[in-house]
């Protein structure tokens, strides 16, 4: 089967070699799939870069998340072949290939009218939207929301999470294209912060109030605009620093505004409390099924133009969620 290798750490569009390799046999508590997608992280750049909190040695395949069709099961496993799934991959063993392994754990079997793409599409995204907005932030129907980066993959699932929450949802990304995109999933309000001012632009639309709640995968200097949008008892929902700079907060501001800074790691979970995964999926393929929720999936590419879209992804190119299919 073909992979993509990280041969040595850094940008993964020039470390990765497309390679030959014998199929991976699956160990205990793990499958075997064949790939019908794999979504980009911008966690996957960053891993390869070494700069995410979970080091891997090289070489190895990313691809952290996958879906696709089991062709073997390791010892232990209760999932059968041919079987439809969606989950983390082993780390090593990713989805940038025709086949990973996968943590039979951690799989979703897949409704039948359900496929892959979308599957991958929502596994990370909604996942972290859910944990965000509902385990940690406690969003209330009625609440405003500023969503920043928000035709990205994370971005984009918290603005129909949030709408689907029956929220007023105000979504700010880079560009005209993207502003746009964000009134199509269904944002009341887009700000494009390339060219216009966030703060000025959020104030204006609230009276001068602030939201109750920022969903920030940014950091950076939108994270400095963001705790001063804050309304009294707001939530700050720490999800990531995609700008590449950790912003720090004065305690004073956290006071005297009386808000929280909530931070959010949803694949945490998986090592310290799983317990929250099924309700999370469950509640995520209900939206899906009413049409509440419609994952955006930008583009859908194969195996040989995987670099180009891991560039466009660090490069703040893409719009919603970029698809691998190894069969395309
Ligand atoms: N906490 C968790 O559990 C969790 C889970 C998943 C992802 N994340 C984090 O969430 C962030 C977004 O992940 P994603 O995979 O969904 O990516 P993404 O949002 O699709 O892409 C990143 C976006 O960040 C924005 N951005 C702002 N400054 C940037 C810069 N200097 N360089 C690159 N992008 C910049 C860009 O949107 P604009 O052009 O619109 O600004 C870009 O499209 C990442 O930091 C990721 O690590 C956290």
């Amino acid at each position: 089967m073909k992979a993509w290798r990280l041969q040595e750490p850094g940008d993964p569009w020039t470390n990765l070699v497309l390679t030959e390799l014998d199929s991976p046999t699956p160990g205990p508590g793990e499958v075997l799939v064949d790939v019908a997608g794999t979504d980009l992280n911008f966690a996957d750049i960053l891993q390869c870069q070494g700069s995410y909190q979970v080091r891997v040695p090289t070489p190895f395949t990313p691809g952290m998340s996958t879906s696709g069709t089991i062709v073997a099961v390791g010892p232990g496993v209760e999932l059968d072949v041919g079987q439809r799934v969606v989950g983390w991959t082993v780390i090593g063993s990713g989805g940038f290939a025709q086949q990973a392994l996968m943590g039979a754990d951690g799989c979703t079997v897949l409704p039948d009218e359900v496929d892959c793409s979308t599957a991958v599409a929502m596994h990370i995204t909604y996942g972290t939207s859910w944990f965000a907005l509902h385990r940690r932030g406690g969003l209330q129907p009625g609440e405003s929301v500023l969503v920043l980066a928000a035709a990205g993959g994370v971005g984009s699932s918290a603005v129909q999470m949030a709408k689907a929450h029956g929220c007023w949802v105000l979504a700010a990304a880079g560009g005209p294209d993207k502003a746009e995109a964000c009134l199509e999933i269904g944002a009341d309000v887009a700000i494009d912060y390339n060219n216009e001012d966030l703060y000025d632009r959020v104030m204006e639309a609230t009276s001068g109030r602030g939201v109750d709640v920022v969903y920030d995968p940014v950091g950076g200097d939108y994270f400095d605009v963001a705790r001063r949008l804050l309304a009294w008892e707001g939530r700050l929902l720490i999800v990531g620093f995609a700008s590449g700079r950790i912003p720090e907060a004065p305690a004073n501001h956290v006071l005297v505004k009386n808000y929280s800074l909530v931070g959010v790691h949803m694949g945490g979970y998986r090592e310290v409390d799983p317990s929250p995964f099924q309700q999370c999926y469950d509640e995520i393929y209900q939206l899906l099924a009413d049409d509440r929720i419609d994952p955006l999936i930008g583009e859908v590419v194969g195996l040989g133009d995987l670099p180009r879209a891991l560039e466009d992804l660090a490069s703040r190119r893409t719009i919603g969620r970029v698809i691998l299919d190894p069969r395309a």
